[in-house]
């Protein structure tokens, strides 16, 4: 099977890019079912990289439906030990506007009807998540970003992603307490790939592009499907030089990761 070390989830217009060549499908079976779709394998900046589109490339997946494992597992065969994920995401923060982008470095857990982790059924271990976001691929993406100089685009370093369960957005008060927790973002789909990503020992950080307001904002309409698609297309660009950028930069130099060591001290149950 194809050797990948970069894999990138994302929407499905993320791989549609001129600078990727040599593009292949490739399906990958796992023992949690199939992943959300087949990978698109190609090569970008000299890189061979795997993307994944999260929702499926129709768009048939709900948050809730999505097969986190078989994901995650699929990416491990593929031999990847980078993951950067791409993500639209509502603002809990004045300062956090539609369009700006934020790579988070917290999350919350809301969800309340996923399996988010490979243990159990006579395998308990508990890997560390205290920093649920690889530190240096999350720098190497938020510098990808910083170097890009996107017109009216912030950055903003670190940040809260709250990840709710979904499909329906949130009421008024969800969003404004969450506001009062300090999260900065509210999103359906990163919780679970952060944390079986480092079960499976993968690098994992996030790209969250910014689309609304979620309810809070007085000022502001509430959000909608129609305004979450409308300023994804806006930055759909974007969201390719950044993946673009990174992947060139990691071409360079991968990063030490922590991660890569994730299950040393986690597992409690004597395998031998
Ligand atoms: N994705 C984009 N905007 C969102 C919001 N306000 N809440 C949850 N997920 C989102």
């Amino acid at each position: 099977m194809t050797q990948v070390k970069i894999g990138i989830i994302g929407g499905s217009g993320l791989y549609k890019m001129d600078a990727l060549k040599d593009v292949k499908e490739v399906t990958v079976s796992t023992p949690f079912g199939s992943p959300s779709d087949a990978f698109i394998v190609g090569n970008l900046e000299g890189t061979t990289v795997a993307f994944l589109a999260r929702h499926g490339r129709n768009h048939h997946l709900l948050p809730t439906e999505l097969p986190f494992r078989a994901n995650i597992y699929a990416m491990k065969k593929l031999g990847v030990e980078y993951i950067i994920s791409a993500s639209a995401v509502g603002s809990l923060k004045e300062e956090v506007k539609p369009l700006d982008l934020v790579v988070p470095d917290q999350f919350i857990d809301r969800t309340k009807n996923r399996v988010s982790t490979f243990f159990g059924d006579g395998i308990v271990a508990h890997i560390a998540f205290g920093d649920p976001v690889c530190p240096n691929l999350a720098k190497v993406l938020a510098d990808a970003v910083e170097s890009l100089n996107l017109p009216d685009v912030a950055l903003h370093r670190g940040g809260t992603y709250l990840c709710m369960e979904g499909p329906a957005f949130s009421t008024k008060a969800e969003s404004n307490l969450y506001r009062s927790w300090g999260a900065t973002i509210i999103g359906m789909t990163n919780l679970q790939e952060a944390k079986l990503a480092r079960e499976a020992e993968i690098a994992y950080a996030t790209l969250a592009l910014v689309t609304d307001y979620d309810c809070w904002h007085p000022d502001h309409d509430h959000v909608t499907v129609e305004m979450v698609i409308g300023n994804l297309h806006r930055n759909a660009i974007n969201a390719q030089k950044v993946i673009q950028e990174t992947v060139r930069r990691l071409s360079e130099n991968l990063p030490t990761s922590a991660a890569h060591s994730a299950l040393k001290y986690a597992i409690l149950t004597p395998l031998d």
